[in-house]
């Protein structure tokens, strides 16, 4: 629950601007959890995404760091990429020792989740921006900010001791910045530049409509399919001409088997309000070119009416059919 939450609240963060929607941009970010049971049992895990892409993890109970990709390396050799995870590894040590330290000192009480979200991202003319942040039970409680640990607003007072005591520690402060300010940026250039081929990818999204189960009396739910996009970035709207329908309801985007990407979205309309509406796809494999639906009428009864008309036809035929029949059968007694 606590770190879903957390994953949530800095998922939004992300998401939220929607004008840099159709550009591409690779933030790096590594999530580590740590999982204190008793005072001397507890793990840590941790993983990386490039963009939306999964590029490393690591195991409590490995020393090395597993590359999902072919280019997880990026453009560091085997020495540098070496000393980075000696790095980490060295980090990842004291991390636990000292939070036992804490909890200790500060009688806390087990058992403790910990999640620490991190990472860079690039932006156009060579700048960087590197993040920092830490949860303590699901809970946002400090940061890196430029040289020093702070702790967030409206944390409980033991926090602000915790990052007092940080503080004094310039080792790690030190590690920390260049962690941030150099590797990070460092690293992620050279993790875009070989991954270049699948971070471009671009397939077309394929779009339909239908009606789902009626939302009331004298409704429609309007339904927008969009499936077998990539990347994750899209935008769907319900329209009339070129106003958007404020009551369009977005799902989540889910992973379709082969990697792509899927998205339903709803309206609930009266139902003669429904004609004149279009579902409007923008998506960066169109080229601008977006994706229009119209809404031609209620699909269903259409394709009753022709069917009720065929029947008809049939049975009069076949009515016809049976009257000549009988007419030459009395013909042939009479
Ligand atoms: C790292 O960057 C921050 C700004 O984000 C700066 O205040 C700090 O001095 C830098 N540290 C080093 C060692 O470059
Ligand atoms: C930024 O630009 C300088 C000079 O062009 C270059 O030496 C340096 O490697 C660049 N830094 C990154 C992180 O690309």
């Amino acid at each position: 629950m606590g770190p879903l939450l957390f994953l949530l609240l800095w998922g939004l963060h992300k998401v939220s601007g929607g004008s840099e929607l159709l550009q591409r941009s690779f933030p790096f970010h590594g999530l580590q959890i740590s999982s204190f049971v008793n005072s001397s049992q507890a793990r840590t895990d941790c993983l990386a995404w490039l963009g939306e892409l999964q590029t490393h993890s690591w195991s409590d109970d490995s020393d090395t760091i597993r590359f999902l990709k072919p280019w997880s390396q990026g453009t560091f050799n085997l020495q540098q990429w070496e000393q980075v995870q000696n790095e980490l590894w060295v980090y990842r040590l004291s991390f636990t020792r000292d939070i036992w330290d804490f909890v200790k000192l500060l009688k806390l009480t087990y058992p403790i989740e910990l999640q620490v979200f991190a990472g860079c991202e690039m932006h156009p003319g060579n700048a960087s921006e590197s993040f920092f942040h830490v949860a303590y039970q699901g809970m946002h409680v400090l940061s890196f900010q430029g040289t020093l640990w702070e702790a967030a607003p409206g944390t409980p007072p033991f926090v602000k001791f915790v990052v007092k005591e940080l503080n004094l520690d310039q080792g790690t402060r030190e590690m920390i910045q260049q962690l941030l300010n150099n590797t990070c940026p460092q690293f992620v250039s050279g993790l875009i530049e070989a991954g270049r081929s699948e971070l471009k990818k671009q397939v077309k999204p394929e779009a339909w409509l239908s009606s789902g189960p009626s939302p009331g009396p004298g409704r429609l739910l309007l339904v927008c399919r969009v499936s077998g996009f990539y990347p994750k970035p899209v935008w769907v709207m319900w329209m009339r001409g070129d106003q958007e329908q404020p009551h369009t309801r977005q799902g989540d985007v889910l992973p379709n088997a082969d990697g792509t990407w899927y998205l339903r979205v709803t309206l609930d309309v009266v139902a003669g309000e429904a004609s004149g509406l279009s579902c409007r796809v923008k998506h960066s494999s169109l080229g601008g070119q977006d994706i229009v639906l119209y809404w031609a009428g209620s699909h269903t009864s259409v394709h009753l009416i022709v069917v009720l008309v065929v029947l008809a036809l049939l049975g009069l035929s076949a009515g016809l059919i049976f009257w000549f029949r009988r007419r030459r059968s009395y013909q042939g007694i009479l």
